[in-house]
């Protein structure tokens, strides 16, 4: 299924969904915003969806930024309006009920690093270059970066990299927590896939209870977490999966889910 600006493909439980506008770099322009957020709408209320692939077309960028061209002009309730629909659509991506990986084939900049950001894993290509240089442009990170990227590998490494604007390559974005692992260009898609069969053969709502227990992360105080983690504990322990889950370990077989 495509539209200008997105391309979605793969089986029912794993679907690759591709900003696909490489002559400019898949820079995200209002109207692939829009595709975006739409699709993920659609894709969020899909009950066979088990793990989503977010990649950019071309061998050059994954993305390389909101699209720049549409900056000049902007009056600043504009651009603050700007900010917060790049937001909706990221904050849409991460609270997406299964989880994401963003496959990270080439530079992940400005708009494009947030994105990868909002995603639950990070796969990066040994080509890749990750960055948020707004402040190059006398702007800061607008659709989330200085929130998550924070979150993501701490206050110190992100404040040099939103200040200084500088870009990582893929082995120190391993290194500073920012992406799970690095593979070799040519096996991004294949690892991607690999790690989302992985996912895909889990219990659905065990990955979203466990996910939801540390939303929040260390921000919040310990016991909060707690309270929550014990909550989605008691209501995982309600689910048809955990049963078969349980059954299929003391049959000494593989288990089935169903999502329920
Ligand atoms: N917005 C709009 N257009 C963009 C873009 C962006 N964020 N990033 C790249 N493009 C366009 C370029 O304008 C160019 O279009 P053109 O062929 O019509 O002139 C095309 O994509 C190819 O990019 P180009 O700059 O020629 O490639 P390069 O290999 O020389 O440089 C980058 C690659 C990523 C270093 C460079 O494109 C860049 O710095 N992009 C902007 C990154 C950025 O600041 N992002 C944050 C935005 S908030």
């Amino acid at each position: 299924m495509s539209d200008e600006y997105l391309d979605l493909t793969g089986t029912d439980a794993v679907r690759v969904l591709t900003i696909t506008r490489p002559e400019k770099l898949n820079a995200l322009n209002r109207a692939t915003l829009a595709a975006l957020h739409a699709r993920l709408e659609t894709l969020a209320a899909d009950p066979a969806l088990r793990v989503l692939i977010v990649t950019g077309a071309g061998t050059k960028a994954f993305v390389a930024g909101a699209d720049i061209s549409e900056f000049e002009g902007l009056t600043p309730a504009e651009a603050a309006s700007y900010a917060r629909v790049g937001q909706a659509v990221f904050d849409r991506l991460e609270s997406l009920p299964v989880p994401t990986i963003a496959a990270i084939n080439g530079y992940a900049l400005g708009g494009g690093c947030e994105l990868a950001l909002a995603c639950t894993f990070r796969l990066v290509a040994d080509t890749a270059r990750l960055g948020l240089p707004e402040t190059s442009l006398g702007l800061i990170p607008g659709f989330g970066g200085t929130q998550r990227l924070a979150r993501a590998i701490g206050r110190q490494q992100a404040l040099e990299l939103i200040l200084t604007g500088r870009q990582v390559d893929a082995d120190e974005a391993v290194r500073l927590g920012l992406a799970l692992r690095a593979v070799p260009a040519a096996t991004l898609m294949d690892a991607a896939q690999a790690l989302a069969a992985q996912l895909a053969a889990r219990a659905p709502v065990a990955l979203r209870y466990a996910r939801e227990a540390m939303a929040g992360g260390l921000d919040r105080p310990l016991a909060d977490g707690l309270a929550a983690e014990a909550r989605l504990f008691g209501l995982a322990a309600a689910t048809a999966d955990m049963r078969e889950g349980v059954r299929a370990f003391l049959e000494k077989r593989q288990a089935v889910f169903t999502g329920r």
